[in-house]
């Protein structure tokens, strides 16, 4: 096992490169199933996630291939039709992607129930009712396994989504592509994520418009073919950098971005007072000092990202004033919570939101990341706070931040990496 040891009080500063947008690998890495064909994908982020994606897909008879540190080749003309081993499956909730990108390509899936992050529910019932409405049959196995079968081919259909859910959003996509007809998809989310999977997929030769509004039009082909793509900078990566100069006080330029993908959290630190300069492809972050409170709800996008939530009730802790961050997306994502109070924090949970008293400091102590966001929250506070900080539950953290220890140190950290 390993942990993180975080002697905080330094402020970051300097440069720091932004990796490829985990949350559009998963789907892209998984669409190339539905090419059936020889895709290469650049700025791949090396993490957790990513590597137990390409296991999913060697399991199933793709073929994986690093031709430098961030590309692969990925060939999945031999891609069986067989469910991936559940004890994959079950430990990553991008895994539900298989089922659109197989019964779009084959009319069949079987997968494992998925698992990933605990936020408490994570239904996939948006996921599965768009699947029916493209014809298919949906059956659960007394294995655990969701079967999905569409044996008289899928057919285009409208869908309306109750909620704009990423996942229902790329899954119906990925399945869509293949069904006689158009499909028009209302209600849709509007991630970058979903841009980048679904740019993915017309360069693959699918017929998408609509992609990133909240009405996505399909229109059916035939096949696909290979393609070469380079996937999106991760925004959420990004915004973890943003908030840890704000709470260190320091001065940190985040590199190889889209701005325009981290523009509710840019208005948010400037409405809390920290001037930020935006350019083409970076975002510079200087903290003089005090910063304000403020008051956030979290929203798909280009609301507020949730998966920015944790992460800002560390920086708003140190504010000179009250905060109040509303979530919206996922029930259970305050167990991070318990860990931050133990630092010192003064945070209390009300009806789904967490208020947050500034303090002058965290004192530095022994925390552990109960999900991937959780754990970047508490790696920013202990890069704040007085003392020594350890972070354990880092597996956690793997399995979306590339190099984090690296990048740190590079902007001036005291972090190291223990076993233990
Ligand atoms: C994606 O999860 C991300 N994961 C999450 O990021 C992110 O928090 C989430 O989108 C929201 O932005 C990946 O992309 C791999 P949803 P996903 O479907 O697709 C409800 C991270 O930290 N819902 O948009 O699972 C659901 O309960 C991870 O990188 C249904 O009710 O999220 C939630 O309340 C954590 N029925 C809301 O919609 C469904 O069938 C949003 O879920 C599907 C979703």
């Amino acid at each position: 096992m390993e942990k993180l040891i975080i002697r905080g009080g330094k402020p970051l500063n300097g440069d720091v490169f932004i990796s490829g947008m985990k949350n559009s690998a998963l789907p892209v890495i998984f669409g190339t199933i539905a090419a059936g064909d020889v895709c290469t994908i650049g700025n791949i982020p090396d993490v957790s996630d990513i590597a137990l994606a390409f296991d999913i897909l060697r399991s199933m008879g793709a073929k994986v291939r690093f031709i430098n540190t961030d590309t692969v080749i990925i060939d999945t003309t031999n891609v069986m039709r067989k469910s991936p081993p559940l004890e994959y499956v079950s430990k990553m909730r991008a895994s539900t992607y298989i089922l659109g990108a197989m019964l779009g390509r084959f009319k069949e899936a079987q997968v494992g129930y998925p698992g990933g992050c605990d936020f408490g529910t994570r239904p996939i019932n948006q996921h599965l009712k768009g699947f029916e409405l493209l014809g298919a049959r949906v059956a659960y196995g007394g294995d655990g396994n969701i079967n999905v079968t569409a044996s008289e081919g899928l057919k285009g259909n409208f869908i309306y989504f109750d909620i704009a859910s990423v996942g229902s959003t790329i899954n119906v996509m990925l399945a869509a592509i293949f069904a006689e007809g158009t499909t028009v998809i209302e209600n849709a989310a509007r991630e970058p994520h979903i841009v980048d999977t679904a740019s993915f997929l017309n360069a693959c030769g699918a017929d998408i418009s609509g992609a990133g509004t909240s009405m996505i039009r399909i229109r059916g082909v035939k096949k696909l073919h290979g393609c070469n793509y380079t996937l999106a900078p991760d925004m959420i990566e990004a915004g973890t950098y943003m908030a840890a100069a704000a709470a260190t006080n320091g001065n940190i330029t985040v590199r190889r971005i889209i701005p325009k993908h981290m523009e509710a959290v840019t208005v948010k630190l400037r409405e809390i007072g920290l001037s930020i300069d935006v350019g083409d492809d970076y975002i510079t972050v200087n903290s003089n000092g005090a910063y304000r409170g403020t008051e956030i709800q979290t929203n798909p996008y280009p609301g507020f990202p949730t998966d920015m939530h944790p992460q800002f009730t560390a920086m708003l802790c140190l504010s000179n004033g009250i905060s109040k961050i509303t979530e919206r997306v996922w029930d259970g994502r305050f167990k991070y919570v318990d860990e931050l109070l133990k630092m010192g924090a003064d945070i209390t949970i009300d009806e789904g939101s967490v208020i947050i008293n500034g303090i002058k400091h965290f004192k530095g102590a022994a925390v552990k990341a109960s999900d991937l966001r959780a754990g970047a929250s508490l790696v920013i506070a202990g890069l704040a706070a007085n003392g020594e900080t350890t972070v354990t539950g880092i597996e956690w953290i793997d399995r979306g931040y590339e190099a984090l220890v690296d990048k740190l140190r590079m902007l001036g950290a005291d972090i190291q990496r223990v076993e233990y």
